[in-house]
């Protein structure tokens, strides 16, 4: 891996939430653990004038209330001496030749390294890349490198996806791209490659043969509170489905890849990618909760989903007739990630159906991935019940990452994702074939809702599990939600 003389990491719109919540406390993460290089330096670019001191104070702030760290401790004050600040306007050329400016000043004469990270609005992405190019800024030179982290959404559909991707790659080179999705970075979403690829138990069950479908729920507590103007216009599945939940899909489905060499990596995740089917809107459901559309800032007659499901399918060998069920939405009861891997039935009960009542309580064997919180995994299995009678009883295996990696705290993935940028490691980074082919999964669902004789989203309550109807589609299916 590259390393430079001089490292920085320019933090465009470091005064947002993003950049208080997750980037600064990752940065501050890494240069605890010694993995910031040395001389590395941190730049924060903004509209507004502010001296560096103000913005130390405002992360310090940030980080102590938001990021769930102390930004008082004498660390803090030490790391914080290495973020400079420079205000200026994204869509200004001379302002980029200013920012150039100012970090060749500290650079010095040896290699450099520079990180972009775009923390600002989506629709200003273009916009930020091409005067990077203009100002000359994405040029890479013998042992200097330059890379640009893109956060998600990329692009508002399959279409815009690719203006986009016109945009970034007229001023930077495919491998300079680090287009990131957090869920991709979690230590348990990582871990499925691990587990399925470190582990010889399970790869010859997983497949049509025995497994009989598959559930992704990514349910979350909270509303939209806050997000409202970027929420509306955004929705559950751009928000959710395109991005974390299709990554997560592709790990559980993927071909054992080569190697785990980045691009074989993503090879495998395009191809699987590619051979999801796309739902049919009987297939799917989406939904609102109640009192959405009363929230300040929401369109009058909003049809924004909060909440979706839908069922999908896999075009491929190993996955033919194994339906995939997807749900994710805000404003439910709880927060909660996880896979549920439900495995087919015994061909042929020798005990349990036909008995009484008790002992005909036959439930599928499941795998059940808790990617968070309480991460873990579990195993379900049938029992006899002890004492005579042919009583059975379903029970689990457990393994929980709290009491077997006591005292080792689960990174953010940030930490993990910001640390392979420095690394220049880009296998946990979406590569612009596999943004593509998870939009041709979604785009033709958004287009049938967005038809104005598309019945209005379903509602549900606040602090429910969700709507009726996504229940209802798996009974139509002769399945239903499984707790993990
Ligand atoms: C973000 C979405 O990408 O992921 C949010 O924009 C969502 O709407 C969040 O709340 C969920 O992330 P996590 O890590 O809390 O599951």
């Amino acid at each position: 891996m590259q390393s430079a003389d001089a490292t920085t990491i320019v933090i465009f719109g470091i005064t947002g939430d993003l950049a208080a919540r997750k980037l600064l406390p990752a940065l501050f993460n890494l240069a605890c653990l010694g993995r910031l290089p040395e001389s590395t330096r941190i730049v924060g670019f903004a509209r507004r004038e502010r001296s560096d001191e103000e913005v130390r104070e405002l992360l310090r702030e940030g980080v102590t209330s938001v990021g769930g760290m102390d930004g008082h401790l004498p660390e803090w004050d030490e790391f914080a001496r290495g973020i400079t600040y420079i205000s200026g306007d994204l869509t200004d050329t001379d302002d980029y030749r200013k920012l150039d400016a100012h970090l060749t000043a500290f650079e010095g004469s040896g290699s450099t390294g520079r990180i972009y990270y775009l923390s600002v609005a989506p629709n200003l992405y273009a916009r930020c890349v091409t005067e990077l190019g203009a100002a000359g800024m994405s040029r890479e030179n013998g042992e200097d490198w330059r890379r640009v982290i893109i956060e998600k959404p990329f692009g508002n559909d399959g279409v815009s996806a690719a203006a986009l991707d016109r945009d970034v790659q007229a001023v930077f080179d495919e491998s300079q791209v680090y287009r990131i999705d957090h869920y991709v970075g979690k230590e348990t979403v990582q871990n499925l490659l691990y587990f399925r690829f470190l582990n010889s138990i399970f790869e010859p069950l997983w497949n049509r043969n025995y497994i009989e479908s598959v559930q992704i729920s990514a349910l979350e507590e909270v509303g939209v509170e806050g997000r409202v103007d970027f929420y509306d216009q955004t929705g559950v599945v751009r928000d959710m489905f395109q991005n974390h939940l299709l990554q997560v899909l592709a790990m559980i489905a993927m071909e054992p890849p080569n190697s785990i060499d980045a691009d074989a990596l993503r090879n495998e995740k395009t191809k699987v990618l590619q051979a999801i089917r796309c739902p049919e809107p009987e297939h799917a459901v989406r939904a609102q909760y109640e009192g959405y559309t009363s929230l300040p800032g929401v369109a009058p007659g909003s049809t924004t989903p909060t909440y979706a499901a839908m069922m999908l399918r896999i075009d491929n060998w190993r996955w033919q007739g194994v339906p995939f069920f997807l749900r994710s939405g805000k404003a439910l009861s709880t927060k909660s990630t996880e896979v549920v891997i439900q495995f087919r039935e015994p061909p042929h009960l020798l005990m349990g159906a036909g008995q009484d009542s008790e002992a005909a309580r036959i439930e599928p064997n499941i795998l059940a991935l808790r990617l968070q919180p309480d991460e873990g995994m579990h195993l379900r299995f049938m029992s006899k019940v002890p004492g005579g009678g042919t009583a059975t009883r379903p029970v689990d295996m457990r393994f929980n990452y709290d009491d077997t990696f006591e005292g080792q705290a689960i990174p953010d993935s940030y930490v993990q994702l910001l640390d392979d940028v420095l690394r220049g490691d880009p296998s946990l980074f979406t590569r612009s074939d596999n943004i593509h082919a998870a939009w041709a999964v979604v785009d033709p669902l958004l287009e049938a809702w967005n038809d104005g004789n598309a019945p209005p989203p379903a509602l549900y309550r606040v602090g429910s599990d969700g709507p009726s109807q996504a229940d209802a589609m798996l009974a139509n299916e002769g399945q239903r939600w499984l707790p993990g």
